[in-house]
Formats: C-alpha cells, sequence, structure tokens
C-alpha cells in the first residue's frame, strides 16, 4: 500500500475519522506505529529530549534529525513520514528553509516537513511549497521559542495571543501547509480555528475538537520518566516494566541461572571428542 498523500489528509477533514500522528525516532517504532495502522510518522525534534537527553529541542541539528528521519522512514509503508525542522533550519531565510527542507525528502526518505510558527514563517511555508515539499505548520505552543513566549504553558488564553494564534493558523494554512498542529491551547480556541480553516487542524493539548491528535510515543507508553504533560494519556507504563526486566536479568546472571542448557548450543558427539583433545592439550589443570 503506498504511503498517504497530502490530498487523502485533507479529505479526511470532511469525511473523518480523525487523523493519527504519532512520533517515531526509530525503525522498530516506526514499523509498529506504521502496523497499527496510524496516519502520520512524525519525526519530532522531541528526539532531543526523549531520546538525545537534551534538556530542550533547541539544540537539535539537521543532521541529528535526518540520521533518525532515515531509520524512520526504512519501517515505514503507509503512514505519511513528516520530518521535524530543527531551530534555525528554516529561520534564517526562506531559500536556506527550501534546501533543507529538501534534505529531508531527498536525503532520508520523509514525505513533507514540519516547522514551528505563524504569520512570520508564511512565507518560508509559501516558498517550500512551492517547490512541491508538503508543510505542515504548529501555532500555539512551539517548543522552539518557548522562552519568547512565556515558557511551557497554554497559550491564547486571553484575547490578544488567542486572536494571534488563530491569525497564525489562518496564515499558515493561506500560505499552502496541508495540515497544522495546535500545541497546548483551550479547546474553545482550537474549535474555533478548527472551523475557521480548510485544512486539519491535529491537537496536542487541544481539546477533543480537532481533526486528529498527535502525542510523543515515549509519553504515552511510558519510556518518557523525566515529566508527564498533563494532556498525556499513558496507555501503558512501560519504563517499570522495562526496569523489571533489566533487574531480573542482573540477578539471574549473577547467580548462574542464565544462560541455562535451553539458551545454549551443544556441538554433538564430534565437538564433544574434538573439546576433549583441545582440554586434553591446552587446559591447565
Ligand atoms: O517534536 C515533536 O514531537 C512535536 C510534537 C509534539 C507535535 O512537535
Amino acid at each position: 500500500m503506498p504511503r498517504l498523500t497530502p490530498p487523502q489528509i485533507i479529505e479526511r477533514k470532511s469525511t473523518g475519522p480523525k487523523l493519527t500522528m504519532l512520533t517515531a525516532y526509530d525503525v522498530n517504532f516506526a514499523r509498529m506505529i506504521d502496523e497499527a495502522g496510524i496516519d502520520m510518522v512524525l519525526v519530532g525534534d522531541s528526539l532531543g529530549m526523549v531520546v538525545l537527553g537534551y534538556e530542550s529541542t533547541v539544540p537539535v541539528t539537521m543532521e541529528e534529525m535526518l540520521h533518525h528521519c532515515r531509520a524512520v522512514s526504512k519501517g515505514v509503508n503507509h503512514a505519511m513520514v513528516i520530518g521535524d525542522m530543527p531551530f534555525m533550519s528554516y529561520q534564517i531565510s526562506p531559500e536556506d528553509a527550501l534546501s533543507n527542507a529538501g534534505r529531508f525528502i531527498k536525503e532520508a526518505g520523509c514525505d513533507a516537513v514540519k516547522l514551528e510558527g505563524g504569520k512570520v514563517v508564511a512565507d518560508t511555508v509559501k516558498r517550500i511549497v512551492s517547490a512541491g515539499i508538503p508543510v505542515v505548520g504548529h501555532v500555539g505552543l512551539t517548543p522552539q521559542s518557548a522562552s519568547s513566549i512565556g515558557g511551557f504553558k497554554v497559550q491564547g488564553r486571553d484575547l490578544q495571543r488567542a486572536k494571534e494564534i488563530l491569525e497564525d493558523a489562518v496564515a499558515i494554512s493561506s500560505a499552502g501547509a496541508f495540515a497544522i498542529v495546535l500545541e497546548c491551547v483551550p479547546s474553545e480556541l482550537s474549535a474555533l480555528i478548527t472551523d475557521s480553516i480548510d485544512i486539519p487542524t491535529i491537537g496536542i493539548g487541544a481539546g477533543p475538537k480537532c481533526d486528529g491528535q498527535v502525542l510523543v510515543t515515549h509519553d504515552m507508553i511510558g519510556l518518557f520518566e523525566k515529566f508527564t504533560p498533563r494532556f498525556v494519556k499513558k496507555y501503558v507504563d512501560l519504563a517499570p516494566q522495562i526496569k523489571k526486566a533489566l533487574s531480573a536479568y542482573k540477578q539471574e546472571v549473577e547467580a548462574g541461572e542464565f544462560p541455562s542448557n535451553e539458551e545454549s548450543f551443544s556441538g554433538g558427539e564430534e565437538a564433544v571428542l574434538a573439546i576433549k583433545s583441545l582440554k586434553e592439550k591446552y587446559a591447565k589443570t
């Protein structure tokens, strides 16, 4: 089955069912997410925090993103693979942004790119789209510029900021993006935005009225333990189970219980004779 295309994603705004998006950073997760029938796999720059151990997404580089996008792309048949443009890979100029966006498609097997920001990046979105590269927007809480918008908190609770976010979403939609992520905005605002633009809205901490939903996979399966945002639902809590398995392994190896004959190879009669003769020649005792 070929990968989903932007027109098929846009169509779902009117036909449903709601769109699903999850993050992946390696081939195994990419495969499982694809096999689960998720529509879009986002290689998010959340990579920096959940996989590379950075304090924020800001230090993530183009090379790191491309490296992980290549791995993800190898595991996906049907979902659309979206590469997240890292901080400073699209802010310098629309031409620079286009050249970096092109690398996600040409070098890493992505089908589309995502970038953060509203009106200020609308010309950049236009430039990338005009070259034939599909773009997903991202407004509301934009983690790459979290400090300039007052930190990691809900955006658009006052009239001024709500108006800004609505206008940002309209600008990104008019610039030709085929979908837009709304992060950490009140449900009432995401409902208004969803009704005001023609492209699907994909919510994260944006309530139930969006056209789709995205989560960081490591959050929803309990693999990222540092903190869990309120909007995350943990569908499984893997970290405690993994730790239990690691401790059991340590304990069994130390006690000589693993490996047992069950997990070992026997060479048969010929090998026994060969080892016996080697033993006579080499063994110290
Ligand atoms: O980087 C990321 O994973 C994202 C999602 C949270 C939308 O941008």
